[in-house]
């Protein structure tokens, strides 16, 4: 595995940034003629990402050519304030040249155990395998102060660990249901970017990409096989970092 760390003044610069990334790596993986499969992350943080992309890149072709999944969703319904997939619906697609059959959203308003099986059977039919698991191009993640990733939490990591594309997790704090992609679906990926911004982060970034030992953490546990994996990360959550002192 591979890892880079990248780090950006701001959250708008670090949006810029992966953004530009990220048609970058599209238009290579569109010039060898196939698809390209995201899955997005959830949060607040990858807004002004979005953002980006439904002003700057609104009118890209290369999302003719671009599956749209989810890391995870809240069980809620599509226009909850609490839907990952509203939050990129209002920035991006309502902006931007999406085709709406290249949209696969988690269905947060249906039974948990009956979406994560749906979900699992419709990345199947969409996302290539490799060794059986399917591959997604790029799968973006955000952080919690807690060390979780995607709805993976600390105490979980047996979500982590399954052999399954999905599983429905439980917040600790909310106990409002959620559906995620498992670790072995996000260590098969061809890419992983942790997009994470702001003080609040600084401690767990620093016990992360320093302390890596520290394997309790769900975070901690990402490591693509046979990809890249890359940390974008802004100066405030950056700050604790040794290397960057
Ligand atoms: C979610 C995400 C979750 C998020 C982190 C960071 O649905 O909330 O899956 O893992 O990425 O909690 O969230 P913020 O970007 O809001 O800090």
């Amino acid at each position: 595995m591979e890892q880079i760390i990248k780090v950006s003044r701001d959250n708008h610069e670090l949006a810029m940034e992966i953004a530009g990334d990220l048609v970058h790596t599209l238009n290579q993986i569109h010039s060898e003629g196939r698809k390209a499969a995201l899955a997005l992350s959830g949060g607040n943080t990858p807004k002004q990402f979005f953002s980006v992309l439904g002003n700057l890149y609104r009118d890209f072709e290369g999302w003719q050519n671009t599956l749209f999944f989810w890391s995870d969703e809240r069980c809620v319904p599509p226009d909850s304030p609490e839907s990952n997939y509203r939050m990129v619906q209002e920035v991006f697609f309502d902006k931007a040249a999406v085709p709406r059959g290249n949209i696969h959203r988690i269905m947060g308003e249906n039974e948990p155990w009956m979406e994560a099986e749906r979900y699992s059977s419709e990345i199947l039919e969409n996302v290539p395998l490799r060794l059986g698991v399917p591959r997604f191009d790029i799968i973006y993640l955000g952080l919690g102060e807690d060390g979780h990733t995607a709805s993976i939490f600390p105490g979980n990591l047996d979500l982590f660990d399954s052999s399954r594309i999905c599983e429905v997790a439980v917040h600790p704090a909310t106990g409002q249901k959620r559906i995620t992609l498992t670790g072995t679906v996000i260590n098969n990926a061809a890419r992983v970017i942790f997009a994470v911004s702001g003080r609040n982060k600084a401690e767990i970034v620093a016990e992360i990409l320093e302390n890596p030992s520290s394997g309790n953490y769900p975070a901690s546990l990402v490591k693509p096989l046979s990809g890249r994996l890359t940390w974008h990360l802004d100066l405030e959550a950056a700050s604790l970092l040794t290397q960057f002192a």
